[in-house]
């Protein structure tokens, strides 16, 4: 039998493509080399899924072609998905920063799109290698199969160990489109000698504002002995290139601060004054940097002025990154400009059709990521 599509990758974004195409009529087939499907979706966000998150809109995401996402991600919004959730009896909740998650568990979200694909008629079959692909007579040919139209859905390599790869790249590539550079996203940055200052506080988290050049987030930033993680680095992460500094701002009423601590604490040190307002071993690590010795009452207001302005741009020197093992998702992958933004189809090789992270469009942490796997799913899977 010829399928209307056969869809490859059986996550976030393969299930719901799956079942939209199959709700609509088509006869769908979903092939994935994983024993479960949707494996991502059942570790995210601590195993409760942040499956959306309130404010998704194009400008939280990074891609060649910012404007790309806007189309898919209008026309299947975070309340459509929100509305599927609660069809099901799904409870949720928002943590902060309007991100959704489940009450329960992410496993309640794959049931809900195994339960979607099978209201479409969907053939999923797991454990299924995909080697060669063909294309002739106006059909793909994948694993003994074949079917007029074929989606991508295969995600990035980030979390190898979970089976991730980056078929969706060869398989572009095989038909001639373009991929964007992938690199980790999402993901620790690690630090060298030239801020061994912070080497040993591994553990300590703080609120922060955390910048690289085009990017500011607010939100915690965590020391680890290998460098830095916590919310606001892993979304600087992505916009950061090798070689470029980051910075924190750890103290951002630094000025006050020290100046009241002069007035207050004329006999303190400068450790004693920071470890007011951050945790002890980073007032420790701080101190070690500024290197202030004496007694506040003993330096110079010009020199308290230029500790504060070190403090809210404290500058580091990221190594590289922790890789593709730690990576929350993949950024760049299959080239948009490539694709049609308003139904994922390869402009040039009709009814091959790209969707979800193996794209060029990378989500912001809190939800973003998934919401794309939604949005691009449905503009998909609605034209099959
Ligand atoms: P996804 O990677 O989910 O699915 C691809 C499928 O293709 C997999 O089932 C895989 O087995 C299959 N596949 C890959 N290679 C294959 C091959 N060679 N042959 C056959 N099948 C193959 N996002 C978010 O919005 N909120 C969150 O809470 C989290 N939390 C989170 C935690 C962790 C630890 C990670 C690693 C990631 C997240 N994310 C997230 C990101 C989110 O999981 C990710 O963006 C989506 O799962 C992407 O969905 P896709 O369906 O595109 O790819």
């Amino acid at each position: 039998m010829t399928w209307d599509a056969i869809i490859l990758g059986a996550g976030g974004a393969g299930l719901l493509a799956a079942a939209t195409a199959g709700q609509a009529g088509a006869r769908v087939l979903l092939l994935d080399h994983a024993d479960k499907a949707g494996k991502k979706i059942l570790i995210s966000g601590g195993g409760r899924c942040n499956f959306t998150n309130t404010g998704c809109e194009a400008s939280c995401f990074l891609s060649e072609n910012p404007h790309f996402a806007k189309s898919a991600l209008s026309r299947y919004t975070q309340w459509d998905f929100l509305a599927l959730i609660e069809s099901y009896g799904i409870a949720w909740h928002e943590k902060t920063l309007g991100q959704l998650f489940c009450d329960g568990s992410a496993r309640q979200v794959v049931a809900m799109l195994l339960e979607e694909c099978a209201k479409g008629k969907v053939d999923v079959r797991l454990s299924t290698q995909i080697s060669e692909i063909a294309h002739h007579d106006g059909l793909f040919h994948v694993a003994g199969e074949r079917g007029r139209n074929l989606v991508i859905a295969t995600g990035g390599p980030s979390i190898p160990k979970m089976g991730a790869t980056g078929i969706a790249y060869d398989i572009a590539r095989q038909f001639g489109v373009p991929v964007v550079t992938p690199r980790p996203a999402l993901v620790p940055l690690t630090l060298g000698e030239t801020d061994r200052y912070f080497k040993d506080i591994s553990g300590v988290a703080v609120p922060a504002i955390a910048s690289v050049e085009g990017a500011q987030f607010e939100e915690a930033a965590l020391f680890t002995h290998r460098g830095l993680s916590g919310p606001s680095i892993l979304q600087i992460s992505s916009y950061w290139s090798p070689g470029q500094p980051i910075w924190l701002n750890l103290l951002p009423d630094a000025h006050a601060v020290l100046k009241e601590a002069k007035a207050q604490m004329p006999k303190a040190h400068m450790k004693a004054a920071l470890a007011e307002h951050v945790p002890k071993r980073l007032a420790e690590a701080l101190h070690n940097l500024l290197g202030i010795t004496k007694e506040l009452a003993n330096v110079p207001d010009a020199a308290l002025e230029a500790a504060a302005n070190r403090l809210t741009h404290l500058q580091f020197h990221p190594t590289g990154t922790e890789g593709y093992a730690k990576a929350e998702v993949t950024a760049g992958g299959i080239d948009t400009g490539a694709l049609s933004s308003k139904t994922m189809e390869v402009k040039a090789v009709p009814g091959l059709f790209a969707i979800g992270e193996a794209i060029d469009v990378t989500g912001w942490l809190g939800g973003y990521n998934f919401q794309w796997a939604w949005s691009s799913a449905v503009a998909a899977g609605t034209e099959i």
